[in-house]
């Protein structure tokens, strides 16, 4: 039994009364970011109190211990995502790992000609790390169609040639929410002798992500968008994708000799790609974080946000003026607006009462004309979500106040 109120009391911010405009803070805009629990709290701080030295460079037992909570670390998000332990790269985020595939592989590999399909519902790490190397290489950027706020395989088949070498594409996408089927998009992709790369952001948080079962070649996500730090993420790929592949940054910890007549020997994946001090407290919160979702059960996490935007949906479908860009969509992400009001408006009335969403362009700056509105508001939820926070989001929404009252009566 999913007890939420039991989950809550984990996390500082839910337990500590923190108020936004002197009311008690309703936080719904999980998809920008998430709470951290106690315990991913600790584990940063134990690093800085107790184990506080470099790693992968010491010959002490501190150093030596570092090392190893890493490689456990490396092995916990691994099996979070079913890959190889050797086939996680810690990176800076998504936005990173997304920027060293595109600069890796996409630059290594590419020529004139060349296609790079991605889709007008990409988040800006996942179009401009492309439309870099499309400048740098002379290769061309292809979009495929959306309908109905999916992307369908005819569709993405459609798009492809024997000159497309890259398809990236999020499973989920931060502002429409479906669930996409990038298993069917793989088979596609690997047809036309192209690769798959997957924006995992707002799918690895959410739900059971099978990095083998998918056949894909690379998954991009962020510990902080799953109750672990800023800062930290992971780019998961095929240990043969990851050996072919450039290396982005370069410096210390990523080599095993270079000598004055520059040449230089990498060391093997996944070390080849983390150049310089890594984010050591980042990454052992990003294991604690791991270790914390693996406790509550991922297959929980995305029946409750099911649930929750279910719930939401009931509540508001009977208002004509609330338009909603995603009803069938359940990966915890509702997009609507309110016919006549600005989003910007909408988000910082909510503001007022307590709340945070996220309302603007939300990074995917392509979806406009295909919404048609360039701007929209989002409610995104999380595992620590209740009931009573949509409540009170609905609520808000439902009695506007002088600015939107003219639109309910
Ligand atoms: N990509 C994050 C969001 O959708 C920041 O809000």
């Amino acid at each position: 039994m999913y007890d939420v109120y039991k989950i809550r009391k984990e996390f500082p911010m839910l337990t500590g009364d923190i108020k936004m405009q002197n009311k008690p803070l309703v936080f719904l805009d999980n998809c920008s970011t998430t709470f951290k629990p106690q315990c991913v709290i600790d584990a940063i701080t134990e690093y800085y109190t107790k184990y506080n030295s470099n790693s992968h460079r010491g010959d002490y037992d501190l150093s030596y211990k570092v090392d190893v909570m890493i490689e456990e670390t490396r092995k916990e998000v691994a099996t979070l995502v079913n890959a190889e332990q050797n086939e996680v790269v810690f990176t800076d985020g998504a936005t990173g790992a997304l920027n060293l595939v595109a600069y890796g592989y996409g630059l290594k590999f590419l020529k004139k000609g060349d296609e790079i399909v991605i889709s007008v519902a990409e988040h800006a790490s996942n179009v401009l790390p492309w439309f870099r190397i499309a400048e740098l290489t002379g290769a061309v950027i292809k979009y495929v169609d959306i309908v109905d706020g999916k992307i369908l395989p005819e569709n993405l088949r459609k798009v492809m040639s024997k000159n497309t070498k890259i398809v990236s594409l999020a499973q989920v996408g931060n502002v429409l929410g479906y669930v996409e089927d990038v298993k069917e998009f793989a088979k596609i992709a690997h047809e036309f002798g192209a690769i798959m790369v997957v924006d995992g952001a707002q799918s690895v948080p959410h739900l059971k992500v099978d990095f083998k079962d998918l056949g894909i070649d690379f998954l991009a996500f962020s510990a902080h968008k799953m109750c672990g730090p800023t800062g930290i993420g992971a780019l998961v790929g095929r240990y043969e994708l990851l050996n072919a592949m450039d290396p982005f940054v370069s410096g210390g910890g990523m080599n095993s000799i270079f000598k004055k007549d520059g040449t230089v020997d990498y060391r093997l994946p996944p070390y080849k790609f983390e150049a310089g001090t890594l984010n050591i407290a980042g990454i052992l919160g990003f294991g604690r974080a791991v270790k914390f979702i693996k406790e509550i059960g991922i297959e929980n996490i995305h029946k409750h946000d099911e649930e929750l935007i279910d719930y939401a949906i009931e509540k508001l479908k009977d208002y004509e003026n609330i338009i909603i860009y995603n009803k069938d969509a359940r990966n915890g992400i509702l997009t609507f607006n309110i016919k006549g009001v600005f989003p910007q408006d909408e988000s910082t009335l909510l503001n007022y009462k307590g709340i945070a969403i996220r309302s603007g362009e939300h990074c995917a700056k392509l979806l406009d004309n295909y919404l048609d509105t360039k701007a929209t508001c989002r409610m995104s939820t999380y595992l620590y979500t209740s009931k009573e926070d949509i409540d009170t989001f609905v609520d808000a929404i439902i009695n506007g106040g002088d600015i939107l009252d003219a639109y309910f009566n």
